[in-house]
């Protein structure tokens, strides 16, 4: 099983200015809580408890302040600086030593989900043994993204970097698996054309030696990349009807911790203390009673 994973969250946020020049992307709020909570929270209800944070020089210091080393809320964090943007592969090299000999999940710092269920998918993904699984979702934006072609049996047949045609209306979302060979795979990648090691590269050695396999999102699961202003605003929207409505927090990670059983009540109860009397710390304190 998959035990470790990497968040990728550095960038030069260049979409998002002038925003992102107070700061970085991945602290800006998503409704109630800062966008890198929830990739966050979705590692942790993956079961998976260490996890390097991979940022730029002047971001680190923010997210370390923020996150401090992850034991209050009973996980495991480990933090690396990525000097320039060469790329999401990078991550596979910074985090070398911190992945030694294990497979690894790779997620996105700008990437969220939310999925009504723990779904099954994640399971076949988490146990992956030799090879790499991706991600699926249907996209009405395909130029945007990483794009996977596949056939009816859902065998992946291509996979495009922001193809100009695409083949499918499938985008690669930002949350990857990969057996240990993901580190020599990243080290033998060149550039591309806009001069980044590309995802879509790694993921195509995996696919030319018929070790990529694909998971799918269902209807009922929503992914959302807050990559540009509407995207960021919709996805505040998005979890404000949803938390409004049913009164319970989504991607909280003092309450994933919580209830996935990484912290006791003593412990969260601390934790909602030092938010003193905000709704957040209210809202953790109902969770105790
Ligand atoms: O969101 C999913 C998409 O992510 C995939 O469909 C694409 O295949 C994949 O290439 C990637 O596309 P993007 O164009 O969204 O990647 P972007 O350059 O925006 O980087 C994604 C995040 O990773 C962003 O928050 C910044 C961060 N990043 C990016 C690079 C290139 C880094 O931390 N370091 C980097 O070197």
């Amino acid at each position: 099983m998959i035990k470790k994973a990497i968040i990728l969250a550095g960038g030069n946020g260049s979409r998002l200015r002038p925003l992102t020049d107070v700061v970085c992307k991945q602290l800006l709020p998503v409704y109630d809580k800062p966008m890198l909570h929830y990739p966050l929270a979705t590692l942790m209800l993956l079961g998976i408890r260490e996890i390097l944070i991979i940022s730029t020089e002047k971001d680190l210091p923010f997210i370390q302040h923020n996150l401090k080393d992850g034991s209050q809320i009973g996980i495991k964090l480990h933090y690396a600086i990525q000097t320039e943007p060469r790329g999401l592969p990078d991550a596979f090299i910074i985090g070398k030593e911190f992945i030694g000999a294990d497979p690894i999940c790779l997620i996105l710092g700008d990437n969220i989900l939310y999925w009504g269920q723990l779904n099954l998918i994640w399971n076949e993904c988490l146990s992956v043994q030799e090879g790499a699984y991706i991600v699926g979702a249907h996209t009405r934006e395909p130029h945007r993204f990483g794009i996977i072609e596949c056939d009816k049996n859902s065998n992946v047949l291509s996979l495009e970097e922001k193809p100009i045609h695409p083949r499918s209306n499938i985008a690669a979302i930002g949350l990857y698996f990969y057996d240990n060979n993901v580190i020599t795979y990243a080290e033998s990648l060149s550039p591309s054309k806009r001069g980044e090691l590309e995802i879509t590269d790694l993921n195509n050695i995996y696919l030319k030696k018929s070790q990529l396999k694909a998971k799918f999102l269902s209807r009922g699961t929503t992914w959302l990349d807050a990559g540009t202003i509407n995207s960021l605003m919709d996805a505040s929207n998005f979890f404000q009807i949803i938390e409004d409505r049913q009164g319970l927090k989504i991607c909280c990670v003092e309450e994933v911790a919580y209830n996935m059983g990484y912290i006791n009540s003593a412990q969260l109860e601390i934790i909602a203390n030092q938010f003193g009397n905000n709704s957040y710390g209210d809202y953790l304190r109902q969770r105790l009673t």
